[in-house]
C-alpha cells in the first residue's frame, strides 16, 4: 500500500513540475527532453516560403555550469517546421550545453548538411574543450567537428560561415593582447585589450590558413566602449571592437562588422589592409550615405563585384547601454565604390513587427524568394517579410526565459539514422475490454505524414497490419484494441512510401495485481493474424467507450491532480519538516480517495478507457 502510495505522490510531482514550466513541451517518446513551445501568427499563410525554422535557443549566453547539464534538456539546436511544429530535438546530442549559428549548408554534397557553433565548456581548460565548429550530415551523425587554433582562443559563438565552395569556414575569434596606452597619452600605462578577427578555416585539413587581427590596424579611438579615460583592464582585457559576423565575396575580399565601433569593414584579401570603412551612428565613413546604423549584426554578401556591393544586415540601433533608434530593422543596402563620391544607399528596410528595439544580437536572412527572414533573437522572436516589406508571418518562444542568437529558415530533409520511436502500452480491466496505446514519433524526420502499425504473435511472427493514423504533430498518439505486442511503426510519407521503421517494440504491461485486472490469470498478448484478420479487430471496439466514461476519468484525474498541485505548492513554500507532515497527511487522504475513486469504478457496468494518468500512478 504504501509503495503504491509513494510512486502515486512522486507521479504527481513530476506532472506538477511539468505544469509550472507550461512553456515547455515534453513527448513521452522523448522523455528528457523539454522543447520550447512557439507563439506563430500567421499574417499571409498563402505567401509565407516553405521551410523549416533553425534556431539555437539557450539561457544564458555563458556555458552552464555542469549542474545544470543535469536538467531535463533544453538549450542547443533545434529544427521546428514553419507552424511551430518541433521537428527536431539536438540538445540531447550537445550534452545541453549551448549552440549558435545553427544553419543548413547546401555547398557540402548532394544533401543538406547542418552546421552550428559548439560553445567552449563550463570549465574549458578542465575539460580541454574549447568549442568546435561542428557539422552533422542529414542523418544527424557529425560529419566533422573543427576546432580553432590554439593561438586564437576558444570557437567564437558569433560566426561559422562555411563558403559556396564548400571547401572553407570563416570564423571569428577573440584575442587578447597587452598593450600600452601611447594612443591615449597614457604611454606608461600597461592594459589587456581582447581584438578581434577572422579565421579560414580548410575544411579538409581543419588548418587555419589565413587569419586577420583587427589590432593594431583598428585604433582604440574608434571604440564606442572605451576611450582616452577609460581605467586599465587586466585580462581579458578591453572588448573594444566586438566582432559578430565576418563573410567573403568572389573577389576574396572580407566584410565584417565590429559592434562597438558602429562600423561594417571591407578587408582586402590580398593584404589585409581596410579597404573602406561604413560608418554606423556618429562614427567616421567612406561614404555619401543616406541612412544611419548601430550596434549592427550578420553582415552577408548578397552581390558583389569588386565596385559594387549588396549587403544585408541587421541594424539593432540599440543595446545594453544606449538607444540610437526608436525601432530595430534589417536592411539591405547597395554600397558603390567605383564612384566620387561613394555612395551607400538603403534599398530595403524591414522594421522590428512589434516596433521594438532588438538589444541583444539577431541576424537577418534573404531568401531565396527574396523574402526577409530576420531573427530579432530575444525570446526566440522572428519574422518573415515579403520583398515589399508585408509582414506575412512572426513568432516567439511562449518562455521569457530563453533567447537564440540568430534564427534562419531553409528547405530541410532530415532522415535520421536513428529509427523512429516507439512506445506501446497495453491497458484493461478483462481479457475482453483491452487497449494497447501508441506513442511515436522520429526524432529529426522531415516529411512524415502518416504512421502505419503492425502487430506480431511473437518476435519473429508475421506482421500484421493493425492501424494507422495522421502525424499531426511531432508525436502522434494511436489506440488499438486488444491487447498487441511485437509493434513496430512505419513512417510514410505523403506519397505512401516508407520513410523508416521503428524496431520491434514489446509492450508495457501494468501491474495487472493493482490495476483492477479480473482474469484469474495476466492476460495474454492477442495473435494479430487472429484478431486483425480482416484488417477490423475481432476483439471489442471502442465503440463501447462511451464518451461519458472517458469524462468521468478525467474528471477524476484533474480532481487528482488539483489535490496534488495544492500540496505541491505547500510543500514548495514551507520548509522541509512540516512539509514532510503536509506531504504524509495529503498522501494519506490521496489513498483514501484514490480507494474510494476504485471503488466507484468498480461499481460501474461499463469499461474504463485508462487515461495516462493512471496509467503511470498504477505501475
Ligand atoms: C586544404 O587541405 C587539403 C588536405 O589537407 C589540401 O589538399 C588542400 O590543398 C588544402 N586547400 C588549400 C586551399 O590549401
Ligand atoms: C559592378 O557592377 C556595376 C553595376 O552593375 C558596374 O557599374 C561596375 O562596372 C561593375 N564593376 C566591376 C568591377 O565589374
Ligand atoms: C543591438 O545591440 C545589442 C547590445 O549591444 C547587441 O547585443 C545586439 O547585438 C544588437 N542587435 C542588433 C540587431 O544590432
Ligand atoms: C489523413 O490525411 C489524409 C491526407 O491528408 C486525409 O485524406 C485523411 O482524411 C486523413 N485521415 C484522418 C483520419 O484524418
Amino acid at each position: 500500500m504504501h509503495l503504491r502510495g509513494l510512486s502515486f505522490l512522486l507521479f504527481f510531482h513530476s506532472v506538477v513540475a511539468e505544469s509550472i514550466q507550461n512553456d515547455l513541451m515534453s513527448f513521452r517518446t522523448l522523455p528528457d527532453v523539454w522543447a520550447l513551445k512557439y507563439n506563430v501568427h500567421i499574417h499571409d499563410r498563402a505567401r509565407i516560403s516553405p521551410g523549416y525554422w533553425f534556431v539555437a535557443p539557450y539561457l544564458q549566453m555563458d556555458p552552464d555550469s555542469p549542474t545544470n547539464l543535469f536538467d531535463p534538456y533544453q538549450v542547443g539546436p533545434y529544427i521546428y517546421d514553419g507552424d511551430g511544429m518541433l521537428i527536431w530535438a539536438g540538445s540531447r546530442m550537445f550534452e545541453n550545453r549551448n549552440v549558435f549559428d545553427f544553419k543548413v549548408v547546401n555547398s557540402l554534397g548532394e544533401t543538406p548538411f547542418l552546421s552550428l557553433v559548439s560553445q567552449h565548456s563550463f570549465d574549458a581548460q578542465a575539460d580541454n574543450d574549447n568549442g568546435h565548429g561542428v557539422i552533422l550530415n542529414n542523418q544527424y551523425d557529425i560529419h566533422a567537428s573543427i576546432p580553432m587554433r590554439h593561438d586564437l582562443g576558444a570557437f567564437d559563438i558569433h560566426e561559422f560561415n562555411v563558403l559556396d565552395d564548400g571547401k572553407t569556414a570563416l570564423a571569428t575569434f577573440y584575442k587578447a593582447h597587452d598593450i600600452d596606452l601611447a594612443e591615449f597619452n597614457r604611454p606608461e600605462e600597461m592594459t589587456s585589450i581582447l581584438s578581434g578577427g577572422f579565421a579560414s578555416i580548410n575544411l579538409s585539413s581543419q588548418e587555419v590558413e589565413h587569419s586577420w587581427d583587427c589590432w593594431p590596424q583598428i585604433p582604440l579611438i574608434e571604440s564606442t566602449l572605451f576611450g582616452p579615460d577609460s581605467p586599465t583592464s587586466p585580462r581579458p582585457g578591453w572588448d573594444y571592437v566586438h566582432i559578430n559576423s565576418v563573410d567573403k565575396n568572389d573577389a576574396g575580399d572580407y566584410i565584417i562588422s565590429l559592434r562597438f565601433t558602429n562600423s561594417i569593414y571591407l578587408i582586402s584579401g590580398q593584404d589585409g589592409s581596410i579597404m573602406w570603412r561604413l560608418g554606423g551612428a556618429g562614427h567616421a565613413t567612406d561614404f555619401e550615405q543616406d541612412f544611419t546604423f548601430s550596434k549592427q549584426h550578420d553582415i552577408k554578401f548578397l552581390e558583389s563585384n569588386g565596385t559594387r556591393h549588396v549587403v544585408s544586415f541587421l541594424n539593432n540601433g540599440s543595446d545594453e547601454l544606449n538607444n540610437d533608434e526608436e525601432v530595430s530593422c534589417a536592411f539591405i543596402i547597395e554600397i558603390e565604390t567605383g564612384t566620387d563620391p561613394n555612395t551607400a544607399r538603403v534599398l530595403r528596410r524591414y522594421n522590428r513587427p512589434d516596433k521594438r528595439l532588438t538589444r541583444l544580437r539577431g541576424n537577418a536572412q534573404v531568401l531565396p524568394n527574396n523574402h526577409m527572414f530576420v531573427g530579432w533573437s530575444q525570446k526566440g522572436y522572428i519574422s518573415e517579410h515579403s520583398a515589399e516589406g508585408d509582414v506575412l508571418m512572426a513568432a516567439e518562444f511562449e518562455s521569457d526565459r530563453f533567447s537564440t542568437y540568430r534564427a534562419y529558415k531553409f528547405p530541410f530533409v532530415g532522415r535520421p539514422s536513428a529509427p523512429p520511436d516507439l512506445i506501446a502500452n497495453v491497458w484493461g480491466t478483462d481479457e475482453s475490454h483491452m487497449v494497447t496505446t501508441l506513442y511515436v514519433s522520429w526524432n529529426g524526420a522531415t516529411d512524415v505524414a502518416s504512421w502505419n502499425f503492425h502487430a506480431r504473435a511473437r518476435e519473429t511472427g508475421e506482421a500484421v497490419f493493425v492501424g494507422s493514423t495522421n502525424k499531426t504533430d511531432f508525436e502522434s498518439m494511436h489506440i488499438l484494441s486488444g491487447y498487441l505486442d511485437f509493434i513496430t511503426a512505419d513512417a510514410l510519407d505523403a506519397q505512401g512510401i516508407v520513410l523508416g521503421t521503428s524496431e520491434i517494440q514489446r509492450t508495457t504491461t501494468p501491474d495487472w495485481d493493482s490495476a483492477w485486472f479480473r482474469g484469474e490469470t495476466d492476460p495474454h498478448p492477442d495473435d494479430p493474424s487472429v484478431t486483425y484478420a480482416n484488417g477490423e479487430p475481432q476483439a471489442p471496439s471502442m465503440r463501447d467507450y462511451d464518451e461519458a466514461s472517458i469524462e468521468n476519468a478525467q474528471a477524476s484525474a484533474s480532481k487528482a491532480l488539483e489535490m496534488a498541485t495544492e500540496a505541491y505548492n505547500v510543500v514548495a513554500t514551507i520548509g522541509s519538516l512540516v512539509a514532510f507532515i503536509v506531504v504524509a497527511c495529503v498522501l494519506c487522504a490521496l489513498v483514501v480517495g484514490y480507494g474510494m475513486l476504485r471503488d466507484r469504478r468498480r461499481n460501474k457496468q461499463y469499461a474504463q478507457v485508462p487515461s495516462d494518468e493512471q496509467q503511470s500512478w498504477m505501475k
